[in-house]
């Protein structure tokens, strides 16, 4: 009857693991790195690298279902293994496409695994969220020091989705029945631009926050620290497509959940101590 839960150390599986186990639920806490998951007393925490088939049966002893980051390496062997464990749902952590003829490299990782999930012959859910407001984390650093948000792309507009609200719809179509064969596209209950979002950062921790429109290219520098060029260069495609033509605003959260989805100054006043100054 446990439920695995991967990416054990992000945003989304934090809430997530907190949410199922108020539930009563048996969960697994599965990262690659266990001993930094520290999940809640009573959730065991496991080696379990979506990259690495070794890590693989370990987690999945006595697991019927998972929610799954979208790690495309080892994809297929590991739901080959999950299918044999007995695992009978899994809810995959995919994203919202704009344009689903695309070939770039977010696009085509969250398809291909989609594709490999439905392959599986094991029962699906996919969420599908748009940009996550934990990307905004990304300006703390320069909002702490010097209280400037630095981007170029002032006017680009999204409906940023809070992690608690993904995690919970990913709770109810874990613990409840109705949710086979759904993807549910996720976002924010209205659209902001960037500019406006540092505003917000600005009230939720009570001083002004500047916004800097920042060249492109060391824009470009700054994505390629965490990620492949392919990627960072789809992001900067999606960013500037979102000035004219955001991704529209669905109310799956509220139609999934009962509540309606939290906004981006929501999720600011519950992050406003990553903004903050640190404490002299
Ligand atoms: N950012 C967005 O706007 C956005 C929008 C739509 C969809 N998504 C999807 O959400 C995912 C996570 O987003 P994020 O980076 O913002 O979240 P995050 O909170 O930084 O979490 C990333 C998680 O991915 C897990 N992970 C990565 N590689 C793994 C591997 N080989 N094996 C096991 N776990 C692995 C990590 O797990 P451990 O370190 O605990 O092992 C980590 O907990 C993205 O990869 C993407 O598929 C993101």
């Amino acid at each position: 009857m446990t439920i695995l839960v991967t990416g054990a150390r992000g945003h989304i599986a934090r809430g997530l693991i907190q949410q199922l186990l108020a539930t009563g639920q048996p969960v697994r806490a599965a990262g690659r790195n266990p001993g930094a998951a520290r999940p809640p007393a009573g959730v065991d925490a496991v080696l379990c690298d979506l990259a690495d088939p070794d890590t693989f049966d370990t987690a999945l002893t006595g697991v019927t279902k998972v929610f799954l980051y979208a790690e495309p390496r080892g994809l297929d062997d590991f739901l080959a293994r999950a299918a044999t464990a007995g695992v009978q749902h899994i809810v995959l952590l995919s994203a919202l496409l704009t344009d689903p003829a695309s070939t770039d490299a977010i696009s085509r990782i969250h398809r291909d695994a989609e594709q490999a999930v439905a392959r599986s012959g094991i029962a699906w859910t996919f969420l599908r969220p748009g940009a996550f407001a934990t990307n905004t984390l990304q300006w703390a650093p320069s909002v702490r020091a010097e209280g400037v948000v630095r981007d170029p792309f002032p006017d680009s507009r999204s409906a940023p989705v809070h992690e608690a609200d993904i995690a919970a719809v990913a709770v109810r179509a874990l613990t409840e029945p109705g949710h086979q064969g759904a993807a549910y596209a996720l976002t924010g209950p209205e659209l902001v631009s960037r500019r406006r979002q540092a505003e917000l950062i600005g009230e939720a921790v009570g001083r002004p926050v500047r916004f800097a429109v920042q060249d492109l290219e060391e824009y470009r520098e700054e994505l390629s620290a965490w990620t492949t060029p392919q990627v960072a260069d789809a992001v900067i495609r999606e960013s500037a497509a979102a000035v004219d033509r955001p991704t529209p605003v669905t109310d799956t959260v509220q139609k999934v959940t009962g509540r309606p989805a939290r906004t981006y100054g929501e999720w600011a006043r519950d992050h406003a101590g990553d903004f903050r100054d640190e404490p002299s």
